[in-house]
């Protein structure tokens, strides 16, 4: 059996139809089913459903041999526990800092609010400028309207989000896509299909950059 693990939103929309290239199909629709361990229309693949920032965790630690994950993801958890064979080319975005736009830079410490508290750290570290690290779990563009934060890291595609809030794009962290990741273990015990289903994947990215 291999177990890929997935979030619901724009990896699951992105993902299924490279799996689906790969002749793996859902025979429930995950987005509207409550089950969290959905079959395919392989007997020996099935998908997690889990959250965005616990896939690198089902992964790592082998509850699942595969999984998406962002890099912006990958980054934040860290780790050197998985494989990453392959760039999906999906969920594209780049990981930016942002501030109120015509803002001056504080005198003071800066204090940068974000969910990637440590990518935070190590790019102002990288830069030898002390910041002040403030975890939020959602609604950054908020921080900086009220005082909470002077900048924000958070991934930006359109911008439309930064400039509904008065905010605009600063630095460039990192581009950002999303990856496969594999569990070590697996795919030592688990080679030839999870070598297979990498080569599938391969083409179905591949065909589509043409
Ligand atoms: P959760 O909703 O569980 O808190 P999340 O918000 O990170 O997690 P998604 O919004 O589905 O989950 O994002 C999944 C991945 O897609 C992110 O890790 C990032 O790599 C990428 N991503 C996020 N926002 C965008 C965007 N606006 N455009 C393109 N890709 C994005
Ligand atoms: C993501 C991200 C930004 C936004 C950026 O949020 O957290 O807020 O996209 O995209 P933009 O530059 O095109 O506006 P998302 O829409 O995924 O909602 P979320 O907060 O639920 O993840």
């Amino acid at each position: 059996m291999l177990t890929i693990a997935l979030s619901k939103g724009r990896i699951l929309d992105d993902t299924l139809p490279l799996l689906a290239e790969a002749g793996i199909v859902p025979t429930e629709n995950p987005e509207k089913s409550r089950k969290l361990i959905i079959p395919t229309t392989r007997d020996d693949v099935r998908l997690l459903i889990v959250r965005a920032t616990d896939v690198p965790t089902y992964v790592e630690q082998g509850a699942a041999d595969l999984g998406v994950a962002g890099k912006d993801v990958l980054m934040e958890y860290g780790s050197d526990g998985l494989y990453e064979p392959l760039d999906l080319k999906i969920a594209r975005c780049k990981l930016m800092t942002a501030g109120a736009v015509g803002a001056a830079e504080p005198k003071g410490r800066l204090r940068v609010a974000t969910k990637f508290v440590n990518v935070a750290k190590a790019y102002y570290a990288e830069q030898g400028r002390q910041v002040e690290v403030i975890k939020l779990y959602g609604s950054m563009e908020l921080a900086p309207l009220v005082g909470l934060a002077d900048k924000i890291i958070d991934v930006v595609d359109t911008g439309n989000t930064l400039k509904a809030n008065g905010l605009e794009a600063q630095d460039l962290i990192a581009t950002i896509s999303s990856r496969l990741i594999v569990n070590k273990a697996s795919m030592k015990m688990k080679h030839a299909p999870i070598q297979a289903l990498i080569e599938s994947l391969r083409q179905a990215v591949e065909s589509r950059q043409h």
